[in-house]
């Protein structure tokens, strides 16, 4: 398909560009009331994400209310486990709870891998994405880390420090290892699964990257599973003729860019923790790089929201390879009009970046 605005492939490419692409993590969501009136006739969370028809109205909600530079698939990083049986449901104010966490050694080794069948509504909703898209701009799927899944599988829910996870993680280790390899397995096929679907770009989510005690632990525990996962689309790419680039976000990971920028990724995500400039200088010209405004600038006043993009832009400095995002998702409390605020200011103030 040919796309009308590459600007996103082109700033992973480091291709010269007119302004700097702009895209929301979590763009469809309950910051808007149009995405709070279809989840409200959706019923349930889950209902929204598994109705093919509904996902792909969400998924366009912000592509039609501002000119954003890319599209992400709604859907969810724990449809995995939830197709793996673990059963997720949202409870209002709670978030993310598992009916069935691994809760010992049997429920881990019984774990199988879904089939693309249990995840087909993804699929589907993307068919009907890129449809109505038309080209108008890429699409991006999505899946959690091995890490990040095991984490939430282990815990049963988003609980703080997540404890219970990490102290199954230290007692039994060779176990834990095992749930890592049974997740990259599981995450390689659903990315295969959306790349064949239509995607233009895949993304895995490191949310909780920060949770590793240091650099070593990170290693061995996320970013080995990683780049397994990485190097493995790189071959379905080449298998398949096609250059589905890899974005990998990893939150609190600013102790690790250096091993980040040798992960194969082609992007790395990062949260507000990090400067752009010193990112730029860790990473070189390996990867191009998103981010990373805080969310919490969106809840200022116009002046201070254009000054946080006017400085982060600043940071990044000029050239290619800058892909602007938030450092986390957008909270439900942001006014929708300040995301137009923001993504003018990216407009208005990035083309002196690339001249
Ligand atoms: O617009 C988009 O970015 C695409 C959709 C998307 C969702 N979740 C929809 C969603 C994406 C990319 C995700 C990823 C995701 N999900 C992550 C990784 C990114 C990150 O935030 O670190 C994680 C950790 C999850 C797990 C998850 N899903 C949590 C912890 C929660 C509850 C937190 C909350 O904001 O309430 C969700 C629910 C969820 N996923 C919502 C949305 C729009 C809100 C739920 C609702 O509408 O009721």
């Amino acid at each position: 398909m040919l796309l009308q605005n590459d600007r996103l492939l082109k700033a992973i490419k480091k291709e010269k560009l007119d302004r700097t692409p702009v895209w929301i993590m979590r763009q469809a969501g309950r910051y808007l009331p149009e995405y709070r009136k279809t989840r409200s006739q959706a019923g349930s969370f889950m209902h929204l994400c598994q109705t093919p028809e509904l996902a792909c109205e969400v998924t366009l909600q912000p592509i039609r209310r501002y000119n954003l530079d890319a599209a992400i698939i709604f859907s969810d990083i724990l449809t995995i486990p939830h197709a793996m049986g673990l059963g997720l449901q949202f409870i209002e104010g709670q978030g993310p709870i598992f009916t069935q966490p691994l809760r010992d050694a049997a429920a881990i080794k019984n774990l199988q891998l879904p089939t693309l069948d249990q995840l087909s509504y993804v699929y589907q909703a993307i068919h009907l994405v890129q449809r109505e898209l038309n080209g108008r701009v890429p699409l991006i799927g999505f899946c959690g880390s091995p890490w990040t899944l095991a984490l939430y599988m282990l815990e049963g829910k988003a609980a703080h420090g997540f404890p219970k996870a990490l102290a199954m993680c230290q007692s039994q280790p060779a176990l834990f290892h095992h749930l890592l390899h049974l997740l990259a397995d599981a995450i390689v096929l659903h990315l295969k699964g959306q790349i064949d679907a239509g995607v233009q770009v895949v993304m895995l989510f490191d949310s909780w990257a920060g949770l590793a005690k240091n650099a070593q632990v990170y290693e061995s525990l996320s970013l080995f599973y990683i780049k397994a996962v990485i190097e493995q689309i790189k071959t379905y790419n080449e298998l398949k003729q096609k250059a589905v680039p890899i974005i990998l976000f990893a939150k609190g990971g600013g102790g690790w860019l250096h091993a980040l920028g040798a992960s194969g990724c082609d992007v790395l995500g990062l949260d507000w923790e990090v400067s752009l400039s010193e990112a730029r200088k860790w990473v070189g010209e390996q990867v191009s790089l998103q981010g990373n405004l805080n969310p919490a600038h969106l809840l200022g006043s116009e002046q201070n929201i254009r000054l946080a993009v006017k400085e982060l832009l600043a940071d990044y400095g000029s050239g290619s390879g800058h892909i602007f995002n938030l450092g986390h998702g957008i909270t439900p409390d942001v006014p929708p009009e300040n995301v137009q605020i923001l993504i003018d200011s990216v407009h208005e103030y990035s083309r002196a970046h690339h001249r």
